[in-house]
């Protein structure tokens, strides 16, 4: 039996987690509260409350999944990409937490582990997408069509030019005021509202590629204009605004993804990432299934957005491979992938 914890400190949650196999025993997320008032992510405030959480997340993490640190096999830690102070504790934890029980080192590509996110076992993910398959990861910091050949084959096809569609959920809610992550508070106005009440450009890019970066600015140029006639335009207009411009969001990402699916020929598609926890793009998703002929894969809430278990099963497909990390190693602040 191996038994694999995972470290994930590559933003702002501090995440520990044990699996077993591919079954998950155990995933502790600590979510820090401390940059909501700043309306987004402090870097150096970041860093230290993983430092003061790291081990508490972790203790917990073995005592809920019952098991001893002696019995680890292997502990897995995101090395990037991410916020450098942040993966710091994780990977020096990781590291110092390994040497102590004398067992080997595994990093882990954060982008990498949202896609294996889909092979965690547990009773609400049971549906494993079969090789090859397209993933659409689309989180805070990046947006990618992803062909994945096996757990570690993966090629971008596709990628955004400019902002991540996480990062333009974020902006267009503090544009309009709402507090941070903005995606989440975007998702629940959306429901109340009708999407064609107003229109948002789309981009014209060639490839599989995304922008987003113009939609973020006529955003901004569309607020700032009707804001000069109606103080109140955003509070009485929230949560059609919030309607169209998670509309314009998906219609963006389902049009790349539906030319991937014709251009690789592949009709099993998945999603990952913050963003696939989106109500909108889930249902867009299955809609385009049936409408396709495609097998949709969906991760279930709680491995959507940051968290360990998708490090501890990342880390689980290479201990099979045995391969190992070096103790020398230091994290990457960008995509490596
Ligand atoms: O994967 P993730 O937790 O962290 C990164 O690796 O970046 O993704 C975080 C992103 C944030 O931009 C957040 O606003 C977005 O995922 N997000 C959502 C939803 N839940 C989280 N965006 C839209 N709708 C949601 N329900
Ligand atoms: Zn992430």
């Amino acid at each position: 039996m191996t038994y694999i914890l995972g470290i994930e400190s590559s933003c702002d949650d501090t995440s520990a987690a044990v699996i077993q196999n591919t079954r998950v025993l155990s995933n502790i997320i600590a979510n820090q509260k401390v940059h909501s008032t700043y309306g987004g992510v402090v870097p150096e405030l970041a860093s230290r409350a993983h430092q003061q959480n790291i081990i508490p997340v972790v203790d917990v993490a073995l005592k809920e999944a019952k098991i001893t640190k002696k019995q680890l096999s292997a502990v897995a830690f995101t090395r990037g990409p991410g916020l450098l102070g942040s993966l710091l504790v994780g990977t020096s934890f990781a590291k110092s937490f390994a040497m102590a029980l004398d067992v080997p080192i595994i990093e882990v590509d954060h982008l990498k582990a949202h896609i294996l996110a889909h092979f965690i076992d547990d009773e609400s993910n049971s549906n494993n997408p079969i090789f090859p398959f397209i993933c659409l990861t689309v989180s805070g910091g990046h947006t990618q069509i992803v062909r994945v050949t096996s757990p570690s084959d993966m090629e971008i096809i596709g990628a955004t030019i400019d902002d991540a569609a996480g990062e333009t959920f974020d902006k267009a809610a503090k544009i309009m005021g709402l507090p941070y992550p903005g995606g989440p508070e975007i998702d629940r106005l959306a429901n109340e509202g009708t999407p064609g009440a107003f229109n948002f450009p789309k981009p014209r890019i060639s490839d599989l590629n995304y922008s987003f970066s113009g939609l973020k600015t006529s955003i901004l140029y569309f607020l700032r204009d009707k804001l000069k006639e109606d103080d109140y335009f955003i509070e009485n207009n929230k949560a059609d605004l919030s309607a169209a411009i998670q509309s314009t969001i998906i219609e963006i990402l389902m049009d790349k993804l539906k030319k991937a699916a014709i251009q690789t020929g592949i009709n099993q598609i998945a999603i990952a990432g913050g963003v696939s926890a989106n109500s909108g793009l889930r249902e867009a998703i299955v809609k385009a299934g049936i409408e396709n002929g495609w097998k949709t894969f969906i991760p279930p809430f709680k491995f959507t957005t940051d968290n360990a278990a998708m490090i501890a099963i990342a880390g689980y497909f290479k201990y099979l491979n045995n391969d190992f990390a070096s103790q020398n190693l230091t994290p990457y602040a960008r995509s490596k992938f």
